[in-house]
């Protein structure tokens, strides 16, 4: 009787958490800007699985619509047990050229909004003896890549605490760390795929992302870097 809650649920790898959750029988609260998206996502998996699906249309960069979404996580009436942080987008790499504006907006979709989120759950989490943070961050945040590496790398560092700290109480915080993966991701920041400069066999399948990261975060794992080769990758980079 789980309900997992899911930001940037409207595509990619927000999308595949919602499936594969729905799959295992959690009821779900889908969040996005793009509510045609999440309806349509809903519906398909309420007919699937035979799960309870709400969908909650929101900003999380606009102050009122993150409130209600943290009012939501916080409801003491309709637990949530799994909270992923997934929302996010990309800049260019030319930080000297980005607009200030969409960096600082980059940085709280980022940090800010997993950091409150994180907060509004806590409690009831720990009042209840136990919960799943999922916080998605990326390879980027264990090798310098402009302010997105940064924002990762946040995102680690706090993860590998708060897993520390709240593991022990029943509530575990795992930052997911993918490598290159198909979703809207690239094209969204205007680099469509093979335009980063990496081969094809890097690149990830957001189910196989998905599936290897529910599993390390079932094991209470505080970093997860699906897939061999990335695991390799960040070894040489450490
Ligand atoms: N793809 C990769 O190669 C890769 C690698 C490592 C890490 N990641 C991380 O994975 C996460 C998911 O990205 P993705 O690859 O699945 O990209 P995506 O397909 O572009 O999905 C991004 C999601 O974030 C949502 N979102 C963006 N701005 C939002 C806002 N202001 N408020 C609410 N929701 C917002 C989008 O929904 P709406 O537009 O409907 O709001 C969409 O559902 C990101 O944190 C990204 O940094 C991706």
């Amino acid at each position: 009787m789980t309900t997992a809650l899911i930001t940037g649920a409207s595509s990619g790898l927000g999308a595949e958490y919602a499936r594969q959750l729905a799959a295992r029988g959690a009821d779900l609260v889908l969040v996005a800007r793009d509510r045609d998206a999440l309806e349509d996502l809903a519906t398909t998996l309420r007919a699937r699985y035979r799960v309870e699906v709400a969908v909650l249309a929101a900003d999380l960069l606009k102050p009122r619509h993150r409130a209600r979404v943290e009012r939501r996580i916080a409801d003491p009436d309709q637990p949530i047990e799994v909270l992923v942080n997934n929302a996010g987008f990309g800049l260019p790499l030319a930080f000297e050229r980005n607009d200030i504006d969409d960096e600082v907006r980059h940085l709280d979709l980022h940090v800010e909004v997993p950091m409150r989120l994180t907060h509004a759950a806590l409690p009831g989490m720990l009042a209840r003896g136990h919960g799943r943070i999922v916080n998605v961050a990326s390879v980027a945040g264990f090798m310098p890549r402009s302010t997105y590496g940064a924002c990762k790398g946040w995102l680690i560092s706090f993860s590998r605490w708060a897993n520390g700290r709240y593991g022990p109480k029943g509530v575990t915080v795992t930052a997911v760390c993918p490598g290159f993966t198909h979703t809207n991701f690239h094209e969204r920041a205007g680099l469509p795929p093979g335009q980063e400069g990496v081969a094809d066999w890097m690149w990830l399948d957001a189910s196989d992302v998905v599936r290897e990261s529910l599993h390390d975060v079932a094991r209470g794992r505080a970093v997860s870097i699906p897939s061999g080769k990335y695991k390799l990758l960040v070894a040489f980079a450490r």
